[in-house]
This record gives C-alpha cells, structure tokens and sequence, in this order.
C-alpha cells in the first residue's frame, strides 16, 4: 500500500493540526487525496518509471553499491571478469580501506551476509573486534569513577583485536571463487598510485584533524609534510598501505595475525600502553552464524544476530509496526512518525539492558523478535499521545538464546548477494597509526559500556550484559540486512551512523516494504532518530516543516539532525536490478553490470 508523502498533502493536511484528531482527520485527507497507480504502457515502463522522481541505477547482471565511487567500480569489474558477489564484496571491502581510510579498513571489525542463491541459504559472518585478554571491566574508568572518555577513544587502549582481514579470506575461502591476490590488487594499486582528494575527505580530516595531529605516524602517512592536510585535488599516495597490502596478498590473514603486520601491532601496542598481544591475534576468530529472522508484510527479513543489536531490533521494530493500524497512514505524516518513534524507543530500552555478546551473557533474542512480545509491547502505544522516555522500561522478553562505519551491497548475475557493514568505530578509529603499516587503529573497545547506566560516546546507555570481559565482542548496531520474498532475493541494504543504523535500517524497510517506493525514493526520503535516552527526537532538515509543528504540539522535543545514515542499496524485482547509493554521503555509488 502506497500513500502520497505527507508533503504532497499540503496544504489540506495542515487542518488537522489539532493533535486530538491528528489521526481521524489527516487520514481522510490522505486518503481522499491517493491518486491510482499508473498503469505501465511499454515494458520497459515497467523498469524505468516516469512516474517516478527519483530513479535507482540499473543493471541486469549485477551491482555494487558503496560509498565510494572508485570502490564501485572495482567491485562490478570483479563482476563483469566473472567473479561472483562475495568475491566483488571482498575486493570492495579491501579498496575501500584505501580511497574511504576514515571508516573502511584492514584493522577494525564487521558483520557479512552472504545469500548463496543455489543452496538458497543466507549466512552471517561475524568478524567483529574482541577485546584484547588483558581487558577489564572498569579499564575506562578514571579515580574519579567516571568513564574516561579520552583513554576510551583516543588510545591504543580503545582498540578491539581487528577482524576485517580475517573475515574477508574466511568469506573468500567459503563462499568466493578468487584468489586473495586477484582481490587485493586493485587496491593495491590505488594505494601505489594515488588518489585525487576529494572534498569529502577534506572535510572529515578536517573535522578530525585535531586527535590525527596528535600521532606523529598518522601525520607522516595521513598528511602532507609538516602536518599539512591535502586540499581537493591533490593525489593521495600510501606506500606503507601499499606494502601491507601487497604482503597480505602474499601471506594472507596469517601474514595479519602471526606474520609481520602483527608484529609491528603488538610493538605499537607494548611502546602506546595498548593491550592487544600476539596471542590476542594468534586467538581471533571468525564466527559463522544462523541470521536473525522475521517476517514484515509477506516479506522475510535476515539480519545481523548478537553480538550486534542491529537485526534483533530492526525485527522487534518491525512486529511492532505490524501491530498497529497504519494501514491508513502516510509515508512522512506525522502520525507515521510519532508511532515510530514509540516503536524506536521500546526498542532501545531493551538494547539498553538485554544485548551483549552471547558467547558472554544470555541474549533474549528469541524472545525480543518474538511476535507475542511485539504485540504486548505495542499495546501501549497510543496513536495521540507520547510516552515519555522515563515511563519506558526494558520489557522481560521471553525465551532465551560516528560516528562512522560503511556499508556497502553487491548481487552478482546468479542472484548471490553480500551485505556488509564494517567500522573502525568513529572517523579514523583512535587516530593511531602503527608505524609502517599505513593501518589506523580501531577505537571499537568504546562500543562496550564501560560504565553500566552511563552513556557512550553515541549517548547509547548500556547493560552489565555489554561490559567489558576479555575476548568478549563489544555490542554493535551494525544492521546488514538481505530480503526475500517468495523465498528470493528481494532487497540488500545497510547503513553506517551509530546508534542511527537501526532506525534508519528500519525506515528503508518500511519505505520499500510498506510504503512500496523504490529504492531510490525510500533511500532519499526524509529520516528521523530516537533512541529512548535522551529523550529527543531527531529530525533531518528536509523532514515536512507541518509534520514538525504537529509533532511540536504533541511534545515532542525536537532537533535538527545532520543526516542520518548512508544507506547502500539494491532491490531485485522481475529480474531487473536496482540500485541506490545515498545521496547524504558525496561520492556513493551504484555501479551497475549490464
Ligand atoms: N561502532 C558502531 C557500531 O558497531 O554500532
């Protein structure tokens, strides 16, 4: 069911300001105004939509979507030289570590989905950071018993033992056809040859300059002589990243984690008051998961299981919606968003206390995705009225079982998709270098609560079942996540953002799934964030300025968001590829294979 956005109403909409009716009214309006859907003239009106505004890219033998042009490429050149999804993945994944350095990576973590379309089966592949064996609980906590935020972000302290190396040769060894070298080199030879800067990059350097000022490492390989960022324009060469790359692709992750790139780690770490030693690498290891699993609207979703919040909750957010009578209620009104707001809130809590690693502490997400526990849950939510933050509690579910990171999605002409979203945790991870590497050190260990009941550094209030433990995962929002429908592939999506990965995970599933957009139109559509603590609403600016005044009159504390997420995108329909690269990062791509 697909209603005009909330905006295509003005300006009859705005006579149902008044928040007792914000429902009954503004749902005659909506449904008063719906226009037929237009039926398709030609075929190929059928894949190019001129009724449409926004238009996804699209391909009939593949597709690459990432936040990097040059990385795009790469990985629908994989493609087209027959390399099937995981192989374009594990090629993409390695390019963007070099043209995206603040968030793609060799030395931070991720989760991977992998849907094998001839076995029709979709797996997890989790290679999240650990925490090094010398960790402890309170290791952020200063004399004063609050949380270091400084040691726990800006420090070889902060770094969880890496897992992207390892997690790329593991899904390349399972699932791919390639060589480690074939996938490494164009990389590798962007990293030799250079770059030219753009302004994005200029931008995050210089948002971040300060803490990547203060390693004299990531000085020498991140800035000209004397400190001095790259301007737009200018060529970009790593050497040193170069070289790790060319003996990875000689030694592969054995080369990381036992050979000379571990070396120099653990010399980093011994010189910086770092905790990860060569046993920490020698132990790392990659894990294979079932997916989470639920159902929206006829359609399957599988998405990322602990140690990542992301799918348990996308799911429990997805049942709640299922519970409540939107059936009548436009994409973008005020109304649609207030009620994902309560959902976004009675997640969160719960987040708050159940979720953690699961090898460490019992994670109810049997429980939390349950559509029982969905339904009791949404029984509270009511159409006209807030429920404040301190009135929502973790909910006892039942059944046991930077702000920035990446995510890109591929599908290769056999209908095999990859979902992937890795991080270094913020820009630039902790902004150290190790010498002679070009690899910047993650600063993952700050995903975990370092304090219970204290807030991190994305204002995410976490649980005894996220505390430090050595080897323990730290709790992620990662929410890589593949749909099928009929039981075939149907739409590949994630987003980099914190804490705003769920929700804006969510609203693309809606958008797409409910609302029935494209994937372009869902992707551009206007987003908003809550996260139970604190209790604000975030909005981005293009959301409707009369959805605001009535969410306002409700009481909804409101603030200007910058975007939110970065969602890469593919969705499969009648044979026909379409992708969609989020406008709200410069440079994202979708690239095609026809
Ligand atoms: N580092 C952000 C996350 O994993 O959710």
């Amino acid at each position: 069911m697909k209603l005009p956005s909330f905006r295509t109403l003005f300006p009859a909409v705005t006579l149902c300001l008044s928040t007792t009716l914000l429902l009954t009214a503004c749902e005659q309006q909506k449904t008063a105004t719906r226009l037929p859907a237009k039926a398709a003239v030609l075929d190929i009106d059928r894949v190019v939509n001129y009724y449409d505004i926004n238009h996804p890219v699209i391909g009939r033998k593949g597709m690459v979507v990432s936040q990097s042009e040059i990385a795009s490429n790469i990985g629908a050149e994989i493609l087209q030289r027959g390399g099937n999804a995981v192989d374009a993945a594990v090629a993409v994944g390695f390019a963007l570590a070099v043209v995206l350095p603040r968030a793609g990576n060799l030395t931070g973590g991720g989760f991977m989905l992998v849907h094998l379309q001839e076995l029709n089966k979709t797996i997890a592949i989790d290679y999240r950071e650990m925490a090094p064996l010398a960790a402890v609980e309170h290791m952020f906590i200063d004399s004063k018993g609050d949380v270091d935020n400084d040691k726990a972000l800006e420090t070889l302290a902060a770094a969880g033992v890496p897992g992207t190396v390892a997690g790329f040769e593991y899904a390349l060894e399972n699932y791919g056809t390639m060589t480690l070298k074939q996938l490494i080199k164009p990389a590798l030879e962007i990293a030799q040859q250079g770059f030219v800067v753009n302004d994005d990059m200029v931008r995050i350097v210089k948002k971040t300059q300060t803490l990547l000022q203060q390693n004299n490492e990531t000085c020498r390989v991140f800035f000209k002589q004397g400190c001095q960022p790259y301007q737009t324009g200018e060529l970009f060469k790593q050497p040193d990243l170069a070289t790790t790359l060319q003996y990875l692709s000689e030694e592969g992750a054995d080369g990381f984690y036992q050979g000379d790139i571990a070396k120099k780690i653990v010399l980093a770490m011994e010189q910086g008051q770092g905790l990860i030693t060569i046993e920490d690498l020698r132990r790392y290891q990659v894990k294979e998961l079932a997916p989470i699993k639920g159902h929206f609207n006829g359609y399957e979703i599988l998405t990322m299981p602990p140690p990542s919040s992301g799918g348990v909750h996308l799911v429990q957010m997805l049942n709640m919606l299922e519970q409540l009578p939107i059936e009548n209620i436009a994409q973008g009104s005020a109304s649609m968003m207030h009620l994902q707001t309560e959902i976004f809130k009675r997640a969160y809590v719960d987040r708050s206390k159940h979720l953690g690693d699961p090898d460490f502490v019992d994670v109810p997400a049997k429980g939390i995705v349950s559509k029982t526990y969905a339904k009791k849950l949404s029984q509270h939510i009511s159409h006209e009225k807030i429920t404040p933050s301190s009135q929502i509690k973790p909910g006892e579910p039942s059944g046991y079982e930077s702000p920035d990171t990446t995510h890109f999605s591929v599908i290769d002409k056999q209908g095999n998709i990859v979902s992937n979203t890795y991080t270094l945790n913020h820009y630039y991870g902790s902004g150290i270098t190790i010498p002679g590497t070009g690899l910047l050190m993650n600063n993952t260990m700050d995903d975990f609560s370092a304090k219970v009941g204290s807030p991190n550094s994305y204002g995410l209030v976490g649980g005894k079942a996220n505390a430090i433990v050595a080897q323990k995962r730290p709790l992620s929002s990662m929410t890589p996540t593949i749909v099928l429908k009929s039981g075939q592939p149907f739409l590949a999506t994630g987003t980099p953002g914190g804490s705003k990965i769920i929700t804006s995970v969510f609203q693309q599933l809606v958008n797409i799934l409910w609302f029935d957009m494209n994937v372009s139109e869902a992707t551009n559509a206007p987003r908003i964030h809550h996260q139970w603590q604190p209790d604000i609403l975030y909005v981005e600016q293009n959301v409707a300025a009369d959805s605001i005044a009535l969410l306002q009159q409700m009481g909804y504390q409101i603030e200007l968001s910058t975007s939110l997420g970065s969602l890469q995108t593919i969705m499969l329909k009648d044979g026909i590829y379409y992708g969609a690269a989020d406008p709200r990062r410069p440079n994202a791509k979708a690239v095609a294979v026809n």
